[in-house]
């Protein structure tokens, strides 16, 4: 499963990739918009960084201006991946920019039905917001086991982008499903490095080397 970071902040996303265990980045209008300087060139330092798919999204709700937008975000780097909203526009410009061999990711989808339309539409990655789900009362995560059974029936080629996670958990279930991707902030991320018995472990062993060795040798 490929580990996206769901940021714009630079500096979260440079010591992450460090790491060597990023695949990609996605971004939205509210994380780009909390961040200093041109959003267009902190989206081409941010393809830089990662070298693999970077998403920016749309803010028209037009057709004609989704694939004006759509085109130019496209031209800002060749990992740029175009992020168009669930809506019968964002669908019909997904049909069209995919068509013309551009990746598009389709973002705020929150049932299997408007997944099939995604992948219908030619989408490379459709994103199921599984936090937005759990903060209404229903398992988010219940839509991703749905959204991969659909796919792997007629094996459509959209990969399955798990948003708006929340927890290590997340992660975990949506690995067990067979999810091709998660995106989750860097708070997150961090948290999958955790667990107590690994510092327990890691400080006694030290403690006992250090018995034996006292010189550090
Ligand atoms: C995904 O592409 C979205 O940017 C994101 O995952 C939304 O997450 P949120 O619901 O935590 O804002």
């Amino acid at each position: 499963m490929k580990l996206f970071i769901d940021s714009g902040n630079i500096k979260d996303i440079e010591t992450l990739c460090a790491l060597g265990i990023i695949d990609g980045v996605t971004t939205n209008p509210s994380l780009l918009a909390k961040e200093p300087g041109d959003y267009k060139e902190n989206l081409k330092k941010i393809c830089a960084i990662v070298k693999g798919p970077v998403s920016g999204e749309v803010i028209s709700t037009e057709y004609e201006g989704m694939l004006q937008e759509g085109r130019e975000i496209a031209k800002l780097d060749e990992h740029m991946v175009v992020k168009l909203p669930l809506t019968r526009n964002g669908i019909h410009a997904c049909k069209t920019l995919s068509n013309d061999g551009i990746r598009v990711n389709v973002t705020l989808v929150f049932s299997a039905a408007q997944a099939l339309l995604a992948a219908k539409a030619g989408a490379t990655f459709v994103s199921p917001f599984v936090g937005r789900l759990d903060d209404i009362g229903q398992t988010g995560m219940d839509l991703i086991g749905e959204i991969v059974q659909i796919y792997d029936n007629y094996d459509f080629e959209t990969e399955v982008l798990v948003a708006s996670c929340r927890n290590p958990i997340h992660i975990v279930d949506a690995a067990k499903m067979g999810a091709d991707i998660c995106t989750c902030p860097a708070v997150v991320i961090d948290q999958l490095f955790n667990h107590p018995l690994t510092n327990i472990g890691l400080d006694k062993f030290l403690k006992d080397w250090e018995k034996a060795y006292p010189s550090g040798k």
